[in-house]
């Protein structure tokens, strides 16, 4: 590059170093921005010497900044008023307070109302209460390592500002509600018992970006999904729980679900989907990755064809319940028939159920649960004999075999109450046809006994056999007549 060339590079890049100036910004605030960034953060050493009575002093060259050391409910007030500050009282712009003993700390008092950056932190503060007043500049909060057990939910609302929230090493149960627009950088780390529930509820209303994300950790609850209680999970799980939330299929809600396989593989996450209520035609074609829970209840769903794609291949419990599913026959050749461990299709359509889809060798599988009561099936002498029988063997896992019916022209019955020799058709037409006999029978023989009588009759008044006597050779017995 030439010289000219250089020079003419300086000429342009003159404005722009000095348009980075905040020329018009007026003097004083400009120092105030160089006394502290963001967070006003002072070490121990600032503190007032140990042997002054005024426990609060103002920076050296920096009016609105002020540091506090060991003070308490009582103090607190009166030494903020010693610190001082020219050129008026209680224009603190910039505090920090270390070692404070609170009971309670109040953030709705005057002395806060020009904050831009508080910091209250390494003592002791049990609760805080009271919102900032509106229009609060405070733009960096930090109340880190104070064992605070509880903040008031909506004491921060009113921080528009607010762009830093360091609420780390206290005893937080809850995170306190913050403004919903623009993001904030949240650091909670250091609370053992920080609810899932609330940090989840935080991420999904506000854009936070955690400090210290990787080793910031939340106590599940029962409440907390299929979690068990006291579980401890990392901000990105809970990431992970809300991005399954959002992205479920269409007309169901996804929730993430713990599955316990005993001991050496602990739990592993998988993916419930409720689809309940949905009007569904069908199963879904593509379930969630990982789906092992389905619960399709209350819909008119006909087949479970569906069963057999891909993503269907760790699903472990189905409900189907109140559908108009027909058969269970597409189970068949399925991973779900060898691994399932609930099959509900309580009152559906099914009409005959094959037992040997549902029969099951895995020992691994110790629970296997399968609900079909309010299904009518077409009863016939098989149905309620063999499949009777296999029932009865099988009330441990069909829990509710005493409601499978069968449909019978007078109303439903219950398989297992049924009467097979009702049902069974070779018995029944066997003993219809044994009444005919008899009944041809004894026919016969009245009529055999009347004719034997009427010739006898004919014999006696008219001295001639009627016919077919009179035709039949004499037999040896015939002289009883004579
Ligand atoms: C903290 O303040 C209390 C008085 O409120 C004082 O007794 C104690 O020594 C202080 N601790 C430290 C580490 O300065
Ligand atoms: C601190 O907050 C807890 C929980 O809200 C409450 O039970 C307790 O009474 C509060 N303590 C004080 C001193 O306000
Ligand atoms: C907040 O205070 C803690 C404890 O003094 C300190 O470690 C941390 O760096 C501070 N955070 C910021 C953002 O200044
Ligand atoms: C936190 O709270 C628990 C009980 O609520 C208490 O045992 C523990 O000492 C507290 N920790 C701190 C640092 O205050
Ligand atoms: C946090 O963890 C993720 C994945 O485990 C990793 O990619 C990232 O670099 C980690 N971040 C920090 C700050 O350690
Ligand atoms: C968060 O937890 C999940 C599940 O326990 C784990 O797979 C992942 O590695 C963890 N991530 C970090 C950054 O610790
Ligand atoms: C979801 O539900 C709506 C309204 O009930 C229905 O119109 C739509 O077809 C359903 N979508 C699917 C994929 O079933
Ligand atoms: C699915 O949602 C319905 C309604 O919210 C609920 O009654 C049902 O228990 C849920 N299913 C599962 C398996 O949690
Ligand atoms: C589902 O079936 C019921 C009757 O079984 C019917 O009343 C209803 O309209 C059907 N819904 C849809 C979405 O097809």
């Amino acid at each position: 590059m030439t010289r000219k060339g250089i020079f003419l590079l300086f000429l342009c890049t003159l404005p722009a170093t000095f348009g980075r100036l905040p020329e018009g910004q007026d003097l004083r605030e400009l120092k105030e921005d160089e006394c502290y960034q963001q967070c006003f953060h002072q070490t121990e050493d600032s503190c007032p010497d140990v042997n002054s009575p005024c426990r609060c002093q103002q920076l050296a060259n920096c009016k609105k900044a002020v540091v506090c050391c060991d003070i308490n409910d009582q103090t607190l007030k009166e030494q903020l008023k010693c610190a001082n500050l020219t050129p008026r009282q209680h224009e603190i712009e910039a505090l920090h307070i270390r070692n404070a003993t609170l009971e309670v700390l109040h953030l709705n008092l005057p002395e806060w109302k020009y904050l831009r950056s508080m910091t209250i932190t390494d003592g002791y503060v049990k609760n805080v209460s009271e919102a900032f007043p509106k229009m609060s500049m405070v733009s960096c909060l930090n109340l880190s390592s104070n064992g605070i057990q509880d903040i008031e939910i909506r004491s921060l609302v009113n921080l528009y500002k607010l762009s830093y929230l360091d609420l780390s090493h206290n005893n937080l149960t809850q995170v306190p509600n913050f403004k919903k627009k623009g993001g904030v950088t949240l650091d909670i780390l250091g609370n053992p018992t920080i609810s899932c529930m609330s940090l989840s509820e935080a991420i999904s209303k506000s854009v936070i970006t955690f400090n210290n994300e990787n080793s910031t950790f939340c106590q599940t609850t029962k409440d907390f999904y299929w979690f068990q209680s006291n579980d401890l999970v990392n901000v990105s799980e809970l990431r992970r729980i809300k991005e399954l939330e959002n992205n479920c299929i269409p007309n169901c809600t996804c929730s993430p679900y713990v599955l316990n396989l005993g001991t050496k593989v602990p739990r592993v996450h998988t993916v419930e989907v409720n689809c309940t209520n949905s009007n569904l035609l069908r199963l879904p074609h593509q379930l969630p990755p990982h789906t092992a829970t389905l619960d399709v209840s209350n819909n008119n769903i006909t087949s479970l064809k569906e069963l057999s794609e891909p993503s269907y291949k760790e699903l472990i419990f189905l409900r189907a319940d109140n559908n108009l599913i027909t058969s269970i026959e597409p189970l068949e050749g399925t991973q779900f028939k060898s691994i399932f461990e609930l099959l509900s299709l309580r009152n559906n359509k099914i009409k005959f159920i094959d037992t040997y889809l549902l029969e099951f060798y895995r020992p691994a599988v110790s629970v296997r649960n399968v609900y079909l009561g309010l299904n009518r099936l077409t009863c016939d002498c098989t149905t309620v004999t063999d499949f009777k029988m296999w029932l009865q063997t099988k009330s441990d896992f069909i829990k509710d075999y005493k409601e499978i019916m069968c449909d019978t022209p007078q109303g439903d019955v219950s398989v297992i109450e049924i009467d097979p020799s009702k049902y069974c058709q070779s018995d029944e037409t066997w003993t219809d046809y044994l009444y005919y006999i008899i009944a041809a029978e004894v026919f016969l023989l009245v009529s055999l006994v009347t004719k034997v009588s009427y010739d006898y009759w004919v014999f006696k008044t008219a001295g001639y056999l009627p016919w077919p006597a009179s035709k039949m050779p004499k037999l040896p017995c015939d002289w009883l007549c004579e």
